[in-house]
């Protein structure tokens, strides 16, 4: 470890142009054209945290970032394609943002994103109300791309790339609490799971390097904040070679050309200050390692919560969904867990109605719920996404209201194991991170423990950014509530 930091130090040292450009990228922000932009992010951890990289070069180019739609200069919809609804939904927002160009002609409206990636010259030609179009790897292009939009021709740039991290730009912090910040450590994906559209739409996966990742949650801490997440589609592939071109991916003997793995950077980031706690998502079960699991049990602040996400559990359809694990790996790895760090909380991602997908195969989900005794899932029902694996392999053959059905149930077993998970957890004292002003309250503060449950106690003296020790009295399915002691 000690040679990795030196490693990390060496580096620091020989590329500290890569640090002024990240302290430059924070000055020229303080130069100001009159224009505004206005920023909507539609899906996943990842988007919202693009969308942070796209007001940092903004900003630079002196665009003011504004929270009302109707100030705006630039309108940017930072979209998501990974279900189709989510595509519905922003097309609808389209519509009507389009009615405010028509009281607004110099309007700007932008496409980011995936769909921008997915659906390309679709956007220019049938949606007229689009001017930009820019895909997740095109960001940096986001300049060029408005001055050709402002003298009127429509601006495309959907380019994948097989480098870009991003690594040096300082993301501008969109989330006004001040105390937790996503930091996006990969981008892409290499994995093929059958019925997803990630791969196609954010390209081959690449890893960050390190020291900016380590330079970004130092600023973060400096500033106030008391807890990252690190993130990427896969963070348990997090592989740094020394090579920002991530070419080395490519060899053939790769594990050798590894200087620092996932469990690695977890460990670089939690040195960085005791009081910073790091999260993490999104771990895939054929990769999470029992030395990321030891990482997690060795530090304090390395919150003890997994996202592992099963999407079926059942072997047959799991192969279907080419997941590359089965159902006893998956419980191998959960009995892991529990071994490692017997108080980690888990959550998952659940899919229902999957091409093929039997009663029988459906009842091993429910039977794999209970085993794992996820404390929280995110559950859809599929949608095919054309292109993809399953689009191509398939058919999508299980009746909609089967589908739903079948959600139905898997939804329903999971607000019960939510439910006995939080009760169990009355009589216990938790360490929280005080994070803001509780919703339903002005009177309470709320905030999350290690295992990611969302804790309301009364305010007292204390503030938001605080560590306090919370006894928790009640629970309900969503919530714990408690006092401090
Ligand atoms: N249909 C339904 N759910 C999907 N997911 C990904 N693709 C699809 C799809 N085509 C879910 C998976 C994934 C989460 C981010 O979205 O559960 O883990
Ligand atoms: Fe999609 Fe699978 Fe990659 Fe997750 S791991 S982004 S589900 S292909």
């Amino acid at each position: 470890m000690n040679e990795l930091l030196d490693y990390i130090e060496q580096k620091k040292h020989d590329e500290s142009r890569q640090g002024e450009a990240l302290n430059l990228e924070l000055n020229e922000s303080s130069y100001k054209n009159n224009k505004h932009f206005y920023i909507e992010s539609y899906g996943c951890a990842m988007n919202f945290s693009d969308s942070e990289i796209v007001a940092s070069i903004l900003g630079k180019q002196g665009y003011s970032l504004t929270t009302n739609i109707f100030d705006a200069d630039l309108v940017f919809l930072n979209t998501c394609s990974i279900r189709e609804k989510a595509e519905q939904t922003v097309r609808q927002r389209l519509r009507s943002i389009n009615e405010i160009k028509e009281q607004k002609s110099t309007l700007l409206v932008g496409v980011l994103g995936c769909m921008a990636e997915r659906l390309k010259s679709k956007f220019l030609e049938e949606e007229k109300l689009v001017d930009l179009v820019v895909g997740p790897d095109a960001y940096r292009s986001l300049p060029d791309l408005i001055q050709e939009a402002e003298t009127g021709h429509k601006a495309v740039n959907v380019l994948l790339s097989r480098e870009e991290t991003y690594a040096d730009i300082a993301p501008v912090r969109l989330d006004t609490t001040g105390i937790t910040a996503f930091i996006s450590i990969m981008r892409g994906c290499n994995n093929m799971c059958s019925f997803c559209v990630v791969p196609f739409t954010r390209g081959r996966e690449r890893s960050r390097n390190p020291q900016t990742i380590i330079a970004e949650a130092t600023d973060l801490f400096n500033k106030g904040y008391r807890e990252v997440t690190l993130l990427g589609q896969n963070v348990d592939s997090y592989r740094w070679t020394g090579d920002d071109t991530n070419k080395a991916d490519d060899t053939e003997n790769k594990e050798a050309n590894v200087l620092v793995n996932f469990a690695q950077l977890l460990e670089m980031v939690a040195l960085v200050n005791p009081l910073l706690r790091v999260r993490f998502s999104t771990s895939h079960p054929k990769d999470i390692t029992d030395e990321v699991l030891h990482t997690i049990a060795k530090y304090n602040n390395i919150c003890s919560y997994i996202h592992l996400p099963v999407q079926s559990g059942s072997s047959a359809c799991l192969e279907r969904m080419n997941r590359t694990y089965d159902r006893a790996w998956y419980m191998n790895r959960v009995e892991a867990i529990r071994r490692i760090i017997p108080d980690c909380g888990i959550s998952s991602d659940i899919i229902a109605g999957f091409c093929g997908e039997t009663e029988e195969e459906h009842q091993d989900t429910l039977s794999m719920m209970d085993f794992a005794q996820y404390d929280y899932s995110y559950m859809f029902f599929y949608s095919e996404r054309p292109g993809t694996l399953a689009a191509r392999k398939f058919a999508d053959d299980v009746p909609l209201d089967i589908k739903k059905r079948r959600l139905a149930e898997i939804v329903d077993k999971q607000y019960q194991l939510s439910l006995e998970s939080n009760l169990r957890d009355i009589g216990k004292t938790y360490e929280v991170l005080v994070e803001k002003v509780s919703k339903k309250s002005e009177e309470e503060y709320c905030g999350r423990n290690s295992q990611n449950k969302m804790i309301i106690f009364p305010k007292g003296n204390y503030k938001i950014g605080d560590y306090v020790n919370v006894y928790i009295e009640s629970a309900n399915k969503a919530t714990l509530k408690g006092k401090v002691v």
